[in-house]
């Protein structure tokens, strides 16, 4: 596990470290990049290896900012006891390193489909006992088509995020959408108000790409898997000049690298994996979400019907429209 220290953002404010805890999930979107890898670590392994880098790794505590992702962290995933007590192990660590000033912030992300909220909620209390409560920020996610199977599930994430928002007034809820085909044709067709989404939810929204992660063989297969994912070159620019004429999103943020964790580690088959510099833009993340690392057949961030980069395009865009910082 090598980590270039050139390729790293060090000199940014916010300096964000990622890592996945698991990635088991029950809610099983047919288009996570997670899909059907077995985990081959227990998660107590895991939590483990994620304390050691946090205590011993100099280069993690360089990092101001840690991410906690999986798969699911807050379903069912902590009823075991031995796990749950090993992931308090790392909360107590992250509140302790909050208070020698080294942590500024903790994101902790979460599908937010599920009923029994309580593991979720027992977290933040944590925080807010500890008066850290503005330290943490939410992540969760919204699709249009594929994430929510019926009506409970957009009921269960609804619930959570008002109950969020009532019980813990200071901590952010951030959520991201894949802009995706049926995403645009309903934003176009002026099916989704984006305003109204905001300001009904009181959430801060980023936008990610669609990207293709999976055993397809072609670009056709994936397509004929899961209609309406990946957007249409022609229907995508229609959908960036749609929210560009109508101010609907803050391009400073929109498809920023900055966005992401510069450094992130995962557990793949075994391997610790470390993906260092990623936000150093597009060729980067290309290298290390590249099929044979992670084991898939296809990997990229194209269009249905182009293969055509779309964080290429979208920066191209911005450029020609001077949106978002230089
Ligand atoms: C893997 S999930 C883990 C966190 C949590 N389960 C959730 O869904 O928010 C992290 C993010 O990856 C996104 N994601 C998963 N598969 C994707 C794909 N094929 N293309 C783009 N984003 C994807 C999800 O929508 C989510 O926003
Ligand atoms: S909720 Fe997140 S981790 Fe779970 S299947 Fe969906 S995208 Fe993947």
């Amino acid at each position: 596990m090598e980590i270039n220290k050139e390729n790293l953002s060090l000199e940014d404010k916010n300096r964000f470290v990622q890592f996945q805890i698991w990635r088991d999930c029950p809610v099983g979107c047919e288009f996570c990049y997670n899909k059907n890898i077995t985990p081959t670590v227990s998660k107590i392994e895991n939590l483990k290896w994620i304390e050691s880098l946090i205590e011993n790794e100099p280069i993690v505590n360089e990092y101001n900012e840690i991410g906690l992702i999986g798969g699911e962290t807050f379903s069912k995933e902590l009823s075991d006891r031995s796990v749950r007590e090993e992931f308090y192990g790392l909360i107590q660590l992250i509140i302790s390193k909050m208070k020698e000033g080294k942590v500024e912030k903790l994101y902790l992300t979460t599908s937010l489909i599920f009923k029994d909220n309580w593991n979720l909620l027992e977290v933040l209390e944590k925080f807010k006992e500890e008066n850290l409560e503005n330290k943490i920020l939410i992540c969760t996610s919204y699709d249009t088509k594929y994430r929510f199977k019926n009506e409970n599930s957009l009921k269960f994430w609804e619930n959570n995020i008002l109950e969020i928002h009532r019980q813990y007034n200071k901590v952010p809820i951030h959520v991201e959408t894949i802009i995706t085909q049926d995403f645009c044709e309903k934003v176009l067709r002026g099916e989704f108000s984006i305003t109204h989404f905001r300001e009904k939810y009181d959430v801060h929204v980023d936008y990610i790409e669609a990207s293709i992660n999976d055993n397809s063989k072609t670009l056709e297969e994936f397509n004929r898997k899961l209609p309406g994912f990946l957007p249409e070159r022609k229907t995508f620019f229609r959908f960036l000049d749609f929210v560009r004429l109508n101010n609907l999103v803050d391009w400073d943020s929109f498809f920023n690298y900055n966005l992401h964790s510069d450094l992130m580690f995962i557990e793949h088959k075994g391997e610790r994996l470390v993906f260092d510099g990623r936000r150093k833009g597009n060729e980067r993340l290309l290298k290390w979400y590249a099929t044979e690392r992670l084991g898939r057949s296809l990997y990229t961030a194209c269009y249905s019907d182009n293969y055509r980069s779309i964080l290429e395009d979208v920066k191209a865009y911005k450029e020609l429209h001077g949106l978002g910082v230089k």
